[in-house]
């Protein structure tokens, strides 16, 4: 393929609108993100102790993390863990090292691993602060390990919890935290919050949003070019983002000055954009609506009747 231009400077953009990295800068406020990070926000001043924030891959978990974290009171103490294929031990680890206290024992002995975290956290309490234990991606910890996390959250004094803790991950997720091997963990989840993927509305909103943000709020998508982003992104963010981004090379590359259908196709054909037939409503579906809504009309037809014949 041709070498593409800087398309940046080409569209005579402030920055590039649609970066995979979740950037708090970039917030768009539809109404799950919105609703996830304040019952979250709200739900950790409360002092709650267990939290979930579940959502599908690319729609937005760790943004909703970095809000957080950045409106997070001083009293506080965040420890954020993200890469948890860890042994109970190797958790306690991390969040040691998040705390600023790295272990200073040989080996990797939990008893040891544990006196020093509680009084890592005693003397947190001490200074009037509180543990904030944050696991993202957490649908990879292990059954032995999100047991040893739920352990954790059994620390507290006579009058309050010490920590609190929030994982978040994808759906997958949910079913782990029912697993019986687990006890009793699904009922102390206090907050569960969940993201979905864009409507088309939100989608076009959010596309309007990020060319706003990077200074040229005339750009507009053509309905048919909306309409072939969604059926391709199936409204996930980081997927919207990724083929916008394409959209943008390719359109520079041809020398336009608007994204057109055809830049769309273009791009989607030339990333790979896992199916996730799961997203959308198959024919089936469909055919079961279709049928409950006969049958249900039929039921309204018949009473009608025997109300009028009796
Ligand atoms: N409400 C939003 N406003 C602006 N950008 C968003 C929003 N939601 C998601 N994004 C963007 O979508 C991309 C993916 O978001 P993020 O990395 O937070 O997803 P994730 O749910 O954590 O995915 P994964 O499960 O793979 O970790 C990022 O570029 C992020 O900025
Ligand atoms: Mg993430």
């Amino acid at each position: 393929m041709a070498a593409y231009p800087d398309y940046i400077g080409y569209f005579g953009l402030k920055d590039a609108p649609f970066r995979l990295s979740p950037d708090p800068d970039f917030f768009f406020p539809a109404a799950p993100h919105i609703a996830a990070k304040e019952v979250l926000k709200f739900a950790i001043e409360r002092g709650e102790g267990f939290m979930v924030l579940i959502g599908p891959a690319g729609t937005g978990k760790t943004l909703i993390l970095r809000l957080i974290l950045e409106g997070l009171a001083p009293d506080k103490v965040p420890a954020v863990v993200v890469s948890p294929t860890v042994n109970p031990s190797g958790l306690l680890r991390l969040i040691l090292d998040e705390m600023g206290c790295p272990y200073d024992g040989d080996g990797d002995d939990l008893g040891l691993l544990l006196k020093q975290f509680q009084a890592a956290v005693l003397d947190l309490a001490s200074k009037g602060k509180e543990l904030f234990i944050v696991v993202d991606e957490a649908q990879n910890l292990p059954l032995d390990t999100i047991e040893q996390l739920r352990l954790l959250s059994n620390i507290e004094t006579d009058r309050r919890k010490l920590l609190q803790i929030l994982l978040i991950g994808q759906p997958e997720l949910d079913v782990i935290l029912q697993s019986p091997q687990l006890g009793q963990l699904a009922q102390r989840i206090v907050v569960r919050e969940e993201l979905r993927p864009f409507t088309r509305q939100e989608m076009g909103a959010y596309i309007n949003f990020r060319f706003a943000k990077v200074g040229r709020a005339d750009i507009t998508l053509a309905p048919r070019a909306l309409s072939r982003l969604y059926r391709a992104s199936y409204g996930i963010p980081r997927l919207i983002n990724k083929i916008m981004d394409r959209a943008f090379l390719i359109a520079s590359s041809r020398g336009r000055h608007m994204i057109y259908d055809e830049d769309i196709k273009v791009a989607q054909e030339t990333l790979p954009i896992p199916e996730m037939t799961h997203l959308r409503w198959g024919w089936h579906q469909k055919a079961m609506i279709l049928a409950s809504g006969c049958f249900l009309l039929m039921m309204f037809i018949w009473t009608i009747f025997k109300v009028i014949r009796p």
